[in-house]
């Protein structure tokens, strides 16, 4: 064969593969602005996506040979992965970038830390050399996200030939934070990122706090480009997949679970420490106390789908939010009236069902890319959602206008919000959401994708 024309490379790919209890293997597609976005090239058009398995399902279904077309799974050793992913990839590089870390304590970069970045890289290769492997002449490979930021430089010395980009689907650190990283670890990080032709951020703020970075410890961008390209939710499918009969049957349900004529304040996420949940319920019970009209009349609707729980920080988080929802129903609640209904279980048609009857919407992130919740909420709601968002995430940057923003750390003003979302007139309720709706939309996932692509292809061949 040829090779691919187009190249994804991501940790976690389109599919993913469980072990039934009769040994057979059951696929699951995530969905995702990253899988729609690359349904508009396919296999048909030469398209391949490189990913790594995360699961025993996987692995086994490397070992078959199982597989879809336009696919191909990196069977890395899973302790390999587990380094690279757990221990570096989401306990440094993501701590470092959402600024999570409580500074005292840690981080503490010592021999362990050295032992897994090894693995780290050892990750790395092996997707630079089967992105090397698989690519046709020329070829484009769009690398994604923190996981792989060695990726780039390592594909450039095998594959000179190559047109290579870089998207970082999180907030980047500002200098004074990055370099909390070892010296040699942070250069070998940038100028792995900068063996690329371009890179992809998805606000200014974040392409800045970058470059600025680059200054600082690798001597600048040199000829590498930098982009911008907010990711925008995916309008036609959000609509169509919104009204299907599983969504229609959890809205039945959601609306027994939030009672008769109460108002809902939404939020959906991952449990995720970036993401600000705790905070979220602590403003909630604020707007109890201060606001004692309300009580009886709203209802928060919390899904917090589980995430990293190899991670005992993200397994503590968790707890924390069941502890404090608990606690809220227990000092609150009356017999006809539960004000916290928490979800862990992972129910996408649920989260469709919550966005459609949402009166309000909380996204309150510490530090958050983008946030597509804050996107995807305005497209879906049937009656118009008044939008708290935080003035940290990036969707901020194009729906602050007409959210009512906070600062994610300030439970009483984010209360103060709360209230007057729930106050908001209908009308205005509704202007809002269209106007969001428009703005959430403006870069949809497959023209998110072609415009990086059409850069990429079209700017100057800078080696
Ligand atoms: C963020 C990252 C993605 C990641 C996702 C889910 O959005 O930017 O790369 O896939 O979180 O996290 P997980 O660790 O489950 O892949």
């Amino acid at each position: 064969t040829q090779g691919a024309q187009v190249l994804v490379a991501s940790n976690r790919g389109p599919v993913s593969y469980t072990v039934e209890d009769d040994g057979s293997l059951r696929a699951r597609r995530g969905g995702g602005g990253l899988v729609s976005g690359l349904s508009a090239i396919g296999p048909d058009a030469g398209a391949l996506w490189v990913c790594s398995v995360l699961s025993d399902g996987d692995r086994e279904a490397v070992r078959r040979g199982v597989g879809e077309d336009g696919v191909r799974m990196l069977d890395v050793p899973a302790d390999v992965h587990a380094d690279a992913y757990n221990g570096i990839a989401n306990s440094v590089l993501w701590f470092v970038h959402h600024m999570l870390y409580q500074t005292p304590l840690e981080p503490v970069f010592d021999a362990e830390f050295r032992r897994q970045w090894a693995s780290y890289e050892a990750y790395n290769r092996a997707f630079a050399e089967a992105l090397a492997e698989e690519a046709a002449r020329g070829a484009a490979v769009l690398v994604q996200d923190y996981h792989l930021t060695l990726v780039p430089g390592m594909l450039r010395e095998l594959r000179p030939d190559l047109r290579i980009a870089h998207f970082s689907h999180t907030p980047w650190a500002p200098p004074e934070y990055f370099a909390m990283l070892p010296d040699d670890i942070a250069r070998q990080v940038l100028r792995g990122m900068l063996g690329a032709d371009r890179l992809g951020f998805l606000t200014h703020r974040w392409a800045d706090a970058f470059t600025a970075c680059c200054e600082r410890f690798a001597g600048g961008l040199g000829d590498t480009r930098v982009g911008v390209h907010g990711l925008g939710a995916d309008a036609d499918f959000l609509r169509a997949r919104s009204h299907e009969a599983d969504v229609e049957e959890r809205i039945t349900t959601l609306r027994e679970e939030i009672g008769e004529g109460r108002r809902a304040i939404v939020r959906v996420d991952r449990t995720e420490l970036s993401k600000n949940i705790v905070r979220g319920l602590l403003a909630y019970r604020q707007l109890l106390d201060d606001r004692p009209e309300w009580r009886e009349r709203v209802v928060h609707v919390a899904f917090a789908y589980p995430s990293r729980q190899d991670l005992a920080v993200y397994r503590d988080y968790t707890a924390e939010v069941r502890r404090l929802a608990d606690e809220i129903n227990e000092r609150y609640g009356t017999p006809g009236w539960r004000p916290v209904v928490l979800h862990v279980k992972d129910d996408f048609a649920r989260s469709l069902a919550a966005y459609r009857l949402a009166d309000v919407a909380l996204v309150n992130p510490i530090r958050d890319g983008m946030n597509l919740v804050a996107k995807e909420v305005p497209v879906v709601s049937d009656a118009g959602c008044a939008l708290v968002l935080s003035r940290e995430a990036g969707a901020h940057e194009e729906l602050g206008e007409d959210a009512l923003t906070v600062n994610p750390y300030d439970v009483v003003e984010t209360a103060r919000a709360l209230d007057e979302a729930l106050r908001m007139a209908p009308g205005e309720r509704a202007e809002r959401t269209k106007r969001l709706a428009a703005a959430a939309t403006a870069l949809p996932p497959e023209r998110w994708f072609l415009e990086q692509l059409e850069a990429l292809r079209d700017g100057p061949v800078s080696r």
